[in-house]
């Protein structure tokens, strides 16, 4: 399963044919996904940005939801510089405030496309403690409860395109190698908005295990409704992005240290347009990827149990939110 550390630091290709050197666009070679409509959250900067210029490469039409326009178009227009023939959209969507996914969800419906593939890439980490626009601790208001109650709006769309077109949907979750780092249990539900507790660390890792969970839970739901879809999420790998951008500091010395570990924005889209494009993933599903294979998740991301409580807490959530 894992082709592990030697080969992150050497590239060396794993049993899908591929390594932690691939880019993005070696990944998606020949792939013809001009019959596909694409959502990437934050897709406006960093690896959402090469995701949605590798998907438009390939012909997709890209819908990028971005919070901040201004860059969202500058996202837009260096993909159009290249590529003068690509299909991009830009929508305003902030992941922190249920009302922009639901007012997101309505500007999407009202173009009146297709959707096949949902990138929920769009986040944020290690920030001080901060509450959401509804209230949440943010990180994992951002990461996973605002990607959540998007998924769940998009997921009639991608039922019937799937249905209609007989093309298999396929939502694909950022997580991280950091879901390993979390609060005991994994995940707070009693203590979420704990200001006094709060570590910024282990915030995130709570959230990028929500990512995964969020997966599975969901590719298990598909499953037994019998729905064309599937549902997957991978960790990109070390990027030096603006993600960095409440830890600068710190992450600059850690890559000093371990510099080999490190990808480029083109290596780290690569994961993802795999997992959304490529034939060989076909009916795979609730599966955790880096480096474009398989691995095997933390045991606490591979929990059922937890997976249906944080569903249920979602929910509750965001209705209350
Ligand atoms: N880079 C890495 O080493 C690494 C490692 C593991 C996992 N990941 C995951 O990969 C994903 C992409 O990260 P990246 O490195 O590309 O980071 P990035 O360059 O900072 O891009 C993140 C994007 O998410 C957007 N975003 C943040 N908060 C948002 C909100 N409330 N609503 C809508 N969009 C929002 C950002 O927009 P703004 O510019 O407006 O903030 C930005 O466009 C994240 O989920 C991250 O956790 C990255």
């Amino acid at each position: 399963m894992g082709i592990g550390m030697l080969s992150l630091i050497t590239g060396r290709a794993g049993p899908s044919g591929f390594g932690s050197a691939s880019t993005a666009e070696q990944v998606t070679q020949g792939i013809d996904a001009s019959n596909l409509t694409a959502i990437v959250t934050g897709g406006a900067k960093g690896i959402g940005l090469e995701t949605a210029r590798v998907l438009a490469l390939r012909g997709a039409h890209v819908v990028i939801g971005a919070r901040n326009l201004e860059d969202a178009n500058k996202g837009k227009q260096h993909i159009m510089n290249e590529n003068g023939a690509a299909r991009v959209t830009v929508l305003k969507l902030d992941l922190c405030s249920i009302k922009s996914i639901e007012e997101f969800a309505k500007s999407f419906n009202a173009l009146d496309l297709p959707l096949n593939i949902l990138i929920n890439n769009a986040g944020i980490m290690f920030c001080p403690f901060q509450l959401s626009k509804d209230g949440i601790e943010v990180q994992f208001a951002t990461n996973h409860l605002g990607h959540f109650h998007l998924t769940n709006l998009l997921l009639d769309k991608m039922k019937r395109t799937a249905k209609a077109t007989g093309i298999e949907g396929r939502i694909v979750n950022l997580s991280s190698i950091a879901h390993g780092l979390t609060p005991e249990g994994g995940i707070k539900f009693n203590r979420i908005n704990d200001k006094e507790g709060y570590n910024d660390k282990k915030a995130y890792g709570q959230s990028k295990l929500a990512n995964i969970l969020h997966a599975n839970e969901l590719s298990r739901r598909m499953k037994a409704e019998g729905a064309n879809i599937t549902v997957n999420s991978v960790h990109p790998g070390l990027i030096m992005t603006n993600l960095m951008k409440y830890s600068s500091i710190l992450m600059r010395i850690v890559k000093v240290f371990t510099i080999l570990a490190w990808k480029n924005v083109p290596q780290g889209a690569a994961t993802t347009c795999f997992v959304a494009l490529h034939p060989s993933l076909k009916g795979v599903t609730g599966k955790y990827f880096q480096d474009c294979n398989e691995y095997e998740p933390s045991k606490l991301a591979r929990n059922k149990v937890l997976a249906k409580e944080l569903w249920d807490f979602s929910n509750k959530l965001v209705r209350s939110a």
